[in-house]
């Protein structure tokens, strides 16, 4: 996941004479809980004013076109890509300055924004327009000025619309396909409007009694996302199928094994991108009895069967996050 954070005035000014505009302790406190443990990418401006150098328990990048550039403390990279690339395996947030956030903005699936409630006549360092087709406000929260605080200001996390990649009406070819409200758009020319819901998919348990007690069948990803991590059998459902029936046809696709009989135990939101677009997914987690299951076999999505006692696994092997949440759930964790 890739974050924009910054702290922005009512007129887009994010900074003067490379320094920033506003002391706002609870600002820094906030940009310090989201940013720890993560990557933070900054402008070669903006590392030179940070006060006392790299940000601590945070691993720093410095972006230059200079290539003796040394930074103490922070990898130097030539490029934003080149940066980003290095970050698959963690959350990157881009601190700024000006030309950085520019340039983010399209690799960006979130901004962290704090909206300072003042109008500065004095700045040289401004944030880009915030496209209201391409983003909507996920969460909101007002902070009044007080002792510590000079400005009132207002904390707003802003996602990707989920439509955001649906730029013109499907219907009639317009561009005019505005957003409607956080998932969905309505075209202004023919009034077509399209609501995005998560598409269902089903993920399976299935146990058997090994020697050593019972054993979960997880199965190695043979496919991105998440390629060669583990997962449980399951995917998404087809039309016109109930989702006991997408299960089933799911563990006999990876697996060859026939379920006998299922029971829903629970159901977890997640997003998977595919194709470079975010799918919002209903993962409904079932157990599947199967009665014979010495016939598994490793197929289509699955690379590799494992038969796993529940002691011995570990939540953070598998690679997608619902699936992660859904093992932490099953193990009573
Ligand atoms: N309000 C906020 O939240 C906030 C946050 C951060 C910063 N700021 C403010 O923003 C202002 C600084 O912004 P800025 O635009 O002047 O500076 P900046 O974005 O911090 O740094 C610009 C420098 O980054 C390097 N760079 C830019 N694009 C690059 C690329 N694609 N590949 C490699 N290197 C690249 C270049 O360094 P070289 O010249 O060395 O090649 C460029 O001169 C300051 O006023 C600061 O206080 C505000
Ligand atoms: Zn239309």
């Amino acid at each position: 996941m890739i974050t924009i954070i910054a702290a922005i005035a009512e007129n887009g000014a994010i900074g003067l004479d490379n320094k920033l505009l506003y002391w706002l302790p609870d600002d820094m406190r906030r940009f310090r809980q989201l940013t720890t443990g993560h990557t933070v990418i900054m402008g070669r401006h903006t590392w030179e004013s940070l006060p006392k150098g790299a940000l601590p328990n945070r691993r720093n990048i410095v972006l230059t076109r200079q290539n003796d550039y040394v930074a103490a403390g922070a990898e130097v990279f030539a490029s934003l890509d080149e940066a980003l690339a290095t970050c698959r395996d963690d959350d990157a947030y881009v601190i700024g300055g000006a030309s950085i956030y520019g340039q983010a903005m399209a690799h960006a699936d979130r901004l962290c924004i704090t909206r300072v409630h003042d109008t500065p006549t004095d700045a040289d360092a401004f944030f880009p327009a915030i496209d209201d087709a391409e983003w909507h406000v996920a969460h909101e929260q007002r902070h009044e000025a007080d002792e510590r605080h000079a400005q009132a200001f207002t904390f707003i996390d802003y996602e990707r619309h989920p439509l955001a990649l649906f730029r013109y009406c499907p219907r009639c070819g317009s561009p005019r396909f505005a957003v409607n409200n956080g998932k969905s758009k309505r075209c202004d020319d023919c009034g077509f409007t399209y609501y995005f819901n998560p598409s269902a998919a089903t993920v399976a348990l299935i146990e058997r009694q090994g020697t050593d007690g019972p054993e979960w069948l997880c199965v190695r990803r043979a496919k991105d996302p998440a390629r060669g991590t583990l997962d449980l059998p399951g995917g998404f459902s087809d039309m016109y199928e109930t989702s006991e029936q997408g299960v089933c046809r799911e563990v006999k696709e990876e697996t060859g094994l026939d379920v006998a009989d299922v029971e829903f135990l629970f159901s977890m939101p997640n997003l998977y991108v595919y194709s470079g677009f975010t799918v919002h997914t209903i993962d409904m987690f079932y157990r599947c009895r199967v009665a014979d299951t010495r016939t598994a076999r490793a197929a289509d999505d699955a690379s590799e069967i494992l038969w796993l006692r529940p002691a011995d696994i570990d939540p953070d092997a598998f690679g997608l996050d619902s699936i992660r949440r859904g093992i932490r759930r099953l193990l009573g964790r």
